[in-house]
């Protein structure tokens, strides 16, 4: 699927696909610096210098080819990887999804890939029977809960945190405050 956005003077033009192996390097490297992005001075620095994307990479190579996830890339006209998207339908309600992972590169961000990467997720995911989605989001992290409410989600504050860096070698979890947000159904059709 090639979709193009035209935003003023910038545009961007984005194939979504699937996910495969030779993807994962990127994808680690745009997760790395994803985070960066969206923690920096919520924890300690030292803590963002020990993330790795080759363990990234690998950590997310496992999450290919489940059969009720949906593993998403962007792709540019170079067929570079500029963006990834983790979705899935949770656990507890066949008809509720989850979008664990969205990670823009940061020279493409504010381009409309994230955008296109969410729809993607939520058309793969509404043919899987899917009709509401959920995601957690760091207080800190403005600019993830923007772009959530552009795309017209409704933020919960469960005063929940969620421990981030569990998996890091001698980097101690943090517990970052969090809110669910939600595209319940006419707010999930709408992304369609
Ligand atoms: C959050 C993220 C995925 C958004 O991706 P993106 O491709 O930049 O988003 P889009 O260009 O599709 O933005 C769509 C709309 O969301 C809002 N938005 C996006 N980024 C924003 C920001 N930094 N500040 C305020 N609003 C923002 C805007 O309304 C934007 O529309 P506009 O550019 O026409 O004003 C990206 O910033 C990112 O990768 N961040 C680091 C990783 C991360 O935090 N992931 C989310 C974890 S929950």
């Amino acid at each position: 699927m090639l979709v193009s956005r035209q935003l003023g003077d910038r545009k961007v033009s984005a194939m979504i696909r699937a996910a495969g192996f030779g993807d994962m390097t990127a994808a680690g490297e745009i997760y790395v610096s994803g985070h960066w992005a969206a923690y920096r001075g919520a924890v300690p620095y030292a803590s963002l210098r020990a993330l790795n994307a080759d363990v990234e990479g690998q950590s997310l190579q496992g999450e290919l080819g489940k059969p009720q996830s949906v593993f998403l890339v962007a792709v540019n006209r170079a067929g570079r990887v500029v963006g990834f998207a983790l979705g899935g339908v949770t656990d507890a309600d066949a008809t509720l999804g989850g979008l664990a992972e969205l990670h823009v590169d940061r020279r493409y961000r504010r381009r409309g890939v994230g955008r296109l990467l969410t729809k993607a997720i939520a058309q793969r995911l509404g043919a899987m029977g899917v009709n509401k989605l959920t995601a957690v989001v760091a207080k800190c992290n403005a600019a993830s809960r923007s772009f959530c409410q552009q795309l017209g989600a409704v933020e919960v504050d469960h005063n929940n945190t969620m421990p981030v860096f569990g998996n890091v070698p001698d980097v101690p979890t943090v517990d970052l405050p969090i809110v669910q947000v939600y595209w319940s159904e006419p707010q999930f059709a709408a992304l369609l």
